[in-house]
């Protein structure tokens, strides 16, 4: 079924980026209608507009870190005015509250630059990188009340090579992220798949 996506950013936008990719080549049966910002400046507003899709900031104070009171009264109005059936957190540097995943609940998901549950939270590439890993990876998931905690949709893999920077090995970290955002919101259209306890089950 034809998704009707809300996306939530906070930065550059090339998760947001590759999934317009997937809508206008054919890949991903969805549609953007709307692209919230919580930065101004943020350049996934930018990208929004040149693609000619609807989008705006919102004023989040005055928390830093979360998503609550009214800025997530005026959030779920704004989707829900929208036409959202399901809300993608592409970038989205804050948490999110229990109002919002019962306004759409198992309709969140949330991409994290990590194999989890290795690394939640932020620069996880950097943490894999000083703890180590020989792999490091992605996670694209359904948002649950803790923190980067929900079923799991996709995970890919990235090496750690040598040589690796936080810098290296974080860009090629997005080269993954940005073929399993579009994968993972392919299942989620074909509607094939089960929620059970922690597993998502897709028939293949
Ligand atoms: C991505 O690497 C994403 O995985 C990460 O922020 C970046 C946003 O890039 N998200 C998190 O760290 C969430 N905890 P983008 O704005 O270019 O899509």
């Amino acid at each position: 079924m034809k998704l009707n996506l809300g996306i939530l950013g906070s930065g550059s936008g090339s998760n947001m980026q590759s999934i317009v990719e997937a809508i206008e080549n054919g890949t991903l049966d969805a549609e953007i209608k709307i692209v919230l910002a919580d930065v101004k400046d943020a350049y996934i507003l930018e990208r929004a507009k040149k693609h000619g899709i609807k989008c705006q900031y919102l004023d989040c104070a005055p928390w830093k870190t979360k998503l609550e009171g009214p800025a997530e009264d005026e959030c779920i109005r704004i989707l829900k005015d929208s036409g959202v059936d399901t809300v993608v957190l592409a970038g989205f540097m804050r948490i999110v509250k229990p109002k919002l995943l019962a306004a759409y609940p198992n309709r969140v998901l949330n991409i994290h630059p990590a194999l989890l549950p290795a690394f939640p939270g932020v620069h996880s590439w950097t943490q894999a990188l000083d703890y180590g890993c020989k792999v490091a990876g992605v996670t694209v998931h359904f948002v649950d009340a803790g923190t980067d905690s929900g079923p799991i949709i996709v995970q890919k893999a990235v090496k750690v090579e040598e040589d690796d920077t936080p810098e290296t090995l974080h860009a090629r970290i997005q080269v993954e992220e940005h073929k399993a955002f579009p994968e993972a919101l392919g299942i989620i259209a074909a509607g094939n798949y089960k929620i059970e306890g922690r597993r998502v089950r897709i028939a293949r």
